[in-house]
């Protein structure tokens, strides 16, 4: 947020007193005078003026948000792509998504203003188990699953195993849910093309506890208290 923002947000003056004493030298950001009134402020930064802590009210806003197909999991794009900031536009706080979900992946996606929690989460120490059900081609073999169990090489990387069920064997594809705890780019993609299973459509059902459930495409919810609470443990 913006310096002169957080501090009028504090409750501490107005916005325009707020830049008089930015521009008259007598706010720090974690000790060290700044003149910018426009300079961000990061969650875990120390604000004072003349030695007085001001603490930010903003308040903390959680969703879940089931991002559609054609949507990128970031907050502004400079080829003009849809982002998912226009699914959450009518939440005045600004989100910021926890993690990333692929253009051509739709499903569960946190989104949220608290930097504490998205750090954790997406942090390779903390990685969540996380959900989603692909739709593959061709027949998903015991010999297969075996390998996506047991952990496959994605280029350089030998994936933990993961827990995979199939949900449907059809001729020409399978449907299987897989639970995977690691966060590279296009994981889930590469383990199935790494045993000779294309993806066809990939969708997130799950973070953790935290279950997509029947919200609708392009949709939002509020997390509850007790879902808040429980990624905090995390
Ligand atoms: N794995 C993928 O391949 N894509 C995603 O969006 C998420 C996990």
């Amino acid at each position: 947020m913006r310096l002169n923002k957080y501090i009028a947000n504090s409750g501490f003056c107005s916005r325009r007193k707020a830049d008089e004493y930015i521009a008259n030298g007598n706010v720090k950001i974690n000790g060290a005078v700044v003149h910018e009134m426009g300079i961000q402020v990061e969650d875990g930064d120390k604000v004072t003026i003349n030695g007085t802590l001001i603490e930010s009210t903003e308040k903390k806003v959680y969703v879940a948000l089931n991002k559609p197909l054609g949507f990128i999991t970031t907050m502004e794009d400079d080829k003009g792509r849809a982002t998912v900031a226009e699914l959450v536009d009518d939440i005045p706080e600004r989100l910021f998504p926890v993690g990333r979900l692929d253009y051509n992946t739709s499903g569960l996606l946190i989104m949220t203003n608290d930097g504490q929690l998205t750090y954790t989460l997406t942090h390779p120490k903390h990685e969540v188990w996380k959900t989603y059900v692909a739709t593959v081609a061709g027949v998903l073999s015991d010999t297969r699953l075996a390998k996506l169990r047991r952990g496959v090489d994605i280029g350089g990387f030998i994936t933990s195993p993961a827990r995979v069920k199939v949900l449907k064997q059809a001729p020409r594809h399978a449907v299987v849910e897989i639970q995977i705890h690691e966060g590279k780019n296009r994981q889930v993609r590469k383990m199935f093309a790494a045993v000779g299973n294309r993806v066809q459509s990939l969708e997130r059902t799950a973070i953790g506890d935290i279950r997509l459930g029947r919200l609708m495409e392009g949709h939002y919810r509020k997390l509850t208290k007790e879902e808040i609470e429980y990624l905090k443990s995390l």
